[in-house]
């Protein structure tokens, strides 16, 4: 079907002999499980995801992350770990894995995975231990109390299904801790055994040769009265040891913190430059904000957003992303917030779960086009490493009747062949339904229809990955809020030795015009990133009139010499 992909770009930047790699590189979140099934029985795995690694290439993704991949009785997704140095066999074997790796490598890309260190699920041998020996080696591996009233200021995260962070264990007659499911007893970190067994697991991986880890839920590692659970200082103390280890043994893996926390707290998870902890960190603080922000057609709140959030130390990076297979969780936002985006973007109750909407990017967005590409310039533009979420760059559609947050997680729609080309098996042995909504159904939406149409969302997004690789100021340069007439209007300098880029949003659904202040730039030529031609001259009182249709941006570069 794809010839169009054989003809793979020669990639410009050398991802695996830089050692910040990941300040430049774009990374793309895949679910094995829903990607490609390469046995055909009904479950994505690591070989199908092997046989897709040109498709990524050829779209310009420079990193892959997976989500767990680990032995799991799947009551979570995957992170509810049952083995941690092993592979479930429903998506292939460990040398299918290390094959995985080779031929990410080989292709100039990086591969990162999830590690679930707060927690594993109650089927791992060591819970199973820890329950029915508490004298015995596992007894201290998690957290057990006699009362289920200690940390009673803990917030429930999972609020659909869980009442208290508590449970009861029959078996052992006492409370264990959990912040997620029940099903998902919290490690015990103030057991020197389990932080050391969590280096070692983090070893066994990166000896196999991965990239990094994303480090699930990583704010909730020790627990005390103080802190409500999260962000204690023993946690960040853990992390600089972690990170130390990685460093001294594994120069140039990187870990990217999951840290759902206000600026401050969530910044705090790149240590200083000192003493480093992670690389990256998701930028939570942002992302419920830009949904705000083009719902509102107003920039404002994003703006107040960016200048309070702390810039990270030299090495470190935030990481930018829409979506990804949460749901988008509106945890750190204000209630007012939280009512006005329930109300805008999860009109039906099944849109909701937790704290957030479990709907993906193209259905949030009403499937409006300009909407799709503000959402990414915006997130390709502003500083930190992007993180696209599969199915998101052809506007893959969700699947509401699903439990939890599956609707989101459904499988990659590829050709509008049985199963959306995503496995042979009969449609009733898929993982997960194939999304058959009227507006988004696989006949239409698909990787194959996409590429015959060179106007496609697809085309569209690699072209800006592409441009974006070609200007270094995306991926390092300093940030400047340039000021608006209109607060419809969101302009930023991306600054740069060389160049500086100019990005210009309008979040308004009407057409506006607005009058940007650049009087660095008086007089200076001005040209469009994409197409590399002469736009207009900033004028000689520094001044540049912009005018924009809805939902229309502009990303110009502005050469120094
Ligand atoms: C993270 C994951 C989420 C999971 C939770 C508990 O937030 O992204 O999918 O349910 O951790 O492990």
């Amino acid at each position: 079907m794809m010839n169009i992909l054989k003809n793979l770009p020669k990639r410009e930047r050398n991802l695996m002999t830089d050692p910040l790699w990941y300040r430049t590189a774009v990374f793309y979140e895949v679910m094995v499980r829903a990607f490609h099934d390469s046995d055909g029985d009904g479950i994505g795995d690591l070989r199908g995801l092997i046989k897709r690694l040109d498709y990524l290439a050829w779209l310009g993704v420079d990193a892959l992350w997976l989500p767990p991949i680990y032995p799991s009785p799947l009551r979570d997704g995957g992170y509810d770990v049952a083995d941690y140095r092993a592979i479930d066999p429903r998506y292939g074997t460990m040398a299918d894995f290390e094959e995985l790796i080779a031929e990410v490598h080989k292709r100039g890309m990086r591969i990162t995975i999830d590690l679930v260190m707060n927690h594993s699920s109650d089927q791992h041998p060591w819970f199973q231990a820890s329950r029915t020996d508490p004298d015995g080696p596992y007894g201290d591996y998690y957290v057990w109390s006699d009362t289920d009233q200690k940390w009673a200021n803990a917030r429930i995260i999972f609020t659909d299904h869980e009442t208290s962070n508590w449970a009861w264990d029959s078996v052992r007659e006492q409370f264990y801790w959990h912040r997620f499911y029940h099903h998902q007893p919290d490690l015990n970190f103030e057991n020197p055994k389990v932080q050391q067994e969590m280096m070692d697991i983090a070893r066994f991986w990166l000896e196999k040769g991965i990239d990094g880890f994303r480090l699930d839920a990583v704010p909730y590692l020790f627990e005390d009265d103080s802190n409500g659970g999260e962000n204690d200082p023993r946690t960040h103390e853990y992390l600089r040891r972690f990170r130390a280890m990685v460093d001294a043994e594994f120069p140039g893996r990187v870990l990217l913190a999951e840290a759902n926390q206000p600026p401050e707290e969530a910044a705090a998870y790149f240590g200083t430059e000192e003493e480093p902890e992670c690389h990256l960190c998701f930028h939570f603080p942002v992302m419920p904000r830009i949904f705000y922000s083009i719902k509102a057609q107003d920039a404002t709140k994003l703006r107040e957003i960016l200048h309070a959030t702390p810039v990270p130390p030299a090495k470190g990076q935030w990481s930018t992303f829409l979506r990804n297979h949460d749901e988008l969780t509106l945890e750190m936002v204000t209630d007012q917030e939280r009512r006005q985006m329930f109300e805008w973007y999860a009109p039906h109750p099944q849109m909701k779960a937790n704290v957030g909407i479990r709907r993906r990017l193209a259905p949030l967005l009403d499937n409006s086009r300009h909407a799709m590409e503000l959402a990414h310039a915006l997130i390709l533009s502003l500083p930190g490493t992007p993180c696209l979420y599969y199915g998101d760059e052809i506007g893959m559609g969700d699947n509401v009747w699903l439990p939890d947050r599956d609707g989101v997680r459904t499988p990659m729609q590829w050709t509008p062949d049985r199963n959306a080309g995503f496995s042979r098996a009969d449609p009733g042995a898929l993982n997960l339904p194939v999304v058959q909504s009227l507006l988004h159904h696989y006949n239409g939406v698909n990787v194959e229809s996409s590429l015959m149409q060179p106007t496609s969302l697809l085309f569209w997004l690699r072209r800006f990955l592409t441009s974006r690789a070609q200007h270094p100021a995306f991926a390092d340069g300093g940030y400047a809020d340039v000021p608006s007439s209109e607060s419809s209007v969101f302009s930023f300098l991306r600054t740069h030795p060389e160049e500086s880029v100019l990005v210009a949003m309008n979040f308004s659904t009407n057409q506006c015009s607005t009058l940007l202040d650049l009087p660095d730039f008086a007089g200076r030529t001005v040209k469009t990133i994409v197409s590399n031609t002469p736009f207009q001259d900033v004028g000689d009182d520094g001044k540049l009139r912009l005018t924009f249709g809805p939902h229309s941006f502009y990303w110009l570069v502005i050469a120094h010499d």
